[in-house]
């Protein structure tokens, strides 16, 4: 699963290179189903990120089993980090404040960075069963959920939250923000949409200060962040220093790099088509193959929002479904990319 020093040395040269802003900490979203260990483990490479957080691991009625929770977030095995090191809090998304409990405090006897609550995810599956963002109608229930898992945790491990603005509307936020902070959670990161919204944009960024004044621990922004612009106009409005990159840094790896450099120059294809190479040798151990090159082009697919290279890779796998023919086709994209550019010339393309 931890392969390469080479790609890891492209990592630390860009992340050099990016003079960080020590202002700010960049936080990788949570992303079910896109957004895994081999993604987080090729995005913290490329830089910029200071911290992941899971996909959500449902907990139910039961203590999950520890596989359970090593099979979302297989870095509990490497001290709750990536490759390059950055740490993973894991998150947990359910509705009942004893369970959640139990199963934090069997999490937290495997060391992860930190463990989030996930009050935003919108599936009508979870929400039938009062999970996700359907508890943002309910803030008692909130307050008692994080007051349990903080309660469950010992105290060295970070506890954290994340919430939408609201199930059909946002008037519950700040009473939401308050039971979160309340309950003891050090951070809140706020999703500046609700559950009604879905993910159309806008991101309401103006309703994060609002929720940021009513609460002392501290709020990080998330939501519609795709540009080195919208990131400074996000931080403006909210009054956030910190941000949380989703569906952005995914269609741009280098966002990260760029936000905190503030140019909104971004990484060359020749510089990403290695990160594809990655990507796929570590998606080959765990996913089995006929899943594999579903997985690839997923990531093209959002690649090609910011690269024309990416669509018309993603036009040639499109039709692909044999893990051996996008193998192979991946390799002869990577032989015909043009030499990579020094390290120092990345950001100047
Ligand atoms: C495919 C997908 C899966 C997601 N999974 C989760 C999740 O497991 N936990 C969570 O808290 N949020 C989840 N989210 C929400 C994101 O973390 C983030 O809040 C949202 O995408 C807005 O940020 P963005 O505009 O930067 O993408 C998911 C979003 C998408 C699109």
């Amino acid at each position: 699963m931890y392969p390469d020093k080479v790609q890891l040395s492209l990592h630390c040269t860009l992340r050099a290179f990016a003079q960080p802003c020590c202002f700010m900490t960049l936080f990788l979203a949570p992303m079910e189903g896109l957004l895994d260990f081999a993604l987080r483990d090729v995005l913290t490479r490329i830089g910029g990120i200071d911290c992941c957080v899971s996909e959500f691991i449902r907990v139910t009625d039961t203590v999950l089993p520890e596989r359970a929770f090593k099979r979302v977030v297989p870095e509990l095995l490497h001290g709750s980090r990536t490759t390059a090191g950055v740490p993973v809090r894991a998150q947990l998304l359910g509705s009942d404040p004893h369970c959640l409990a139990d199963n934090a405090a069997s999490l937290a006897s495997l060391g992860p960075a930190g463990i989030d609550l996930n009050f935003g995810c919108p599936a009508k599956v979870v929400n039938r069963h009062g999970g996700g963002a359907a508890l943002l109608q309910e803030p008692e229930l909130v307050y008692r959920i994080v007051s349990a898992v903080r309660r469950a945790v010992p105290a060295h491990v970070p506890v954290s939250a994340k919430m939408r603005l609201g199930f059909n509307d946002d008037s519950q936020a700040e009473d939401c923000a308050r039971a979160i902070a309340d309950g003891g959670a050090d951070q809140l990161v706020v999703h500046a949409r609700t559950k009604a919204h879905g993910y159309r944009p806008p991101a309401y960024w103006e309703r994060i200060a609002d929720v940021r004044s009513v609460v002392s621990i501290p709020v990080v922004a998330n939501g519609e962040i795709w540009t080195v612009d919208d990131a400074r106009r996000c931080r403006d409005i909210s009054g956030c220093q910190d941000l949380m990159l989703g569906r952005g840094i995914v269609a741009d790896p280098g966002l990260a790099l760029a936000i905190l450099a503030d140019d909104p120059n971004t990484l060359a294809w020749s510089d990403v088509l290695p990160m594809l190479q990655v990507f796929w040798t570590l998606i080959c151990g765990p996913v089995i193959p006929k899943y594999r090159a579903g997985r690839l082009k997923q990531w093209l697919n959002h690649l090609r929002k910011t690269y024309p290279q990416a669509q018309e890779a993603f036009m040639q796998a499109r039709a692909l479904t044999d893990h051996r023919e996008v193998q192979a086709l991946l390799a002869t994209w990577v032989e015909q990319a043009p030499e990579r550019l020094p390290a120092h010339s990345i950001s100047q393309h």
